[in-house]
């Protein structure tokens, strides 16, 4: 299970970062986002029997997973509030920007797979939530790389969650509709 109280100083310290911030092409708050991956993970966890699994750890990386990456927050500033292993979740979830833009999505994964299930299944719950429907500007052949790219996630980080995994397949299926 998972602890409310951490949530919450969680939530409160994601939504204070990310305060600035909308979701990219829409007047909506980013927390709109943070709170709908950290959503699709709780409703995760209590599918099955996954007593494995760090409930805690997991939401406070899918409320985190983003600040390193979009906000002035540091890998420090997380090893201060919220300890190494959490900190080390979250920088997983972020793209190394000093790498070649074509080699950040299988460099983040590979290190995403170094640091375990709660962290894998943060990355898929991005990913569904992202395959929502597109910004108008995009157009297909965007849309489907970015499918393409949401099946290389799954086939990399597969294998750990039944129930997430079968729905970011049926989110890479439905995704067709929109081009
Ligand atoms: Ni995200």
């Amino acid at each position: 299970m998972w602890n409310q109280d951490t949530y919450l100083k969680t939530l409160l310290f994601a939504g204070q970062a990310h305060s600035k911030q909308k979701v990219p092409s829409s007047d909506l708050s980013y927390v709109v986002h943070i709170t709908n991956v950290a959503m699709e993970v709780t409703n995760a966890l209590v599918q099955g029997d996954h007593e494995d699994l760090d409930g805690t750890f997991a939401i406070q990386c899918a409320l985190l997973h983003d600040t390193i990456e979009d906000t002035t927050v540091t890998y420090e500033d997380l090893i201060v509030e919220f300890g190494v292993k959490v900190a080390d979740g979250v920088l997983a979830l972020t793209k190394n920007e000093k790498l070649p833009k074509a080699t950040q999505m299988a460099d983040s994964l590979e290190r995403i797979v170094a640091q375990g299930k709660e962290v894998r299944m943060v990355k898929m719950a991005d990913r569904i939530n992202n395959l929502q429907k597109p910004p108008k500007h995009w157009d297909s052949a965007k849309m489907k790389r970015y499918q393409k790219e949401a099946q290389f996630i799954l086939e990399q980080l597969g294998g750990v969650h039944d129930y997430i995994e079968a729905r970011l397949k049926q989110k890479i299926e439905t995704y067709q509709q929109y081009f």
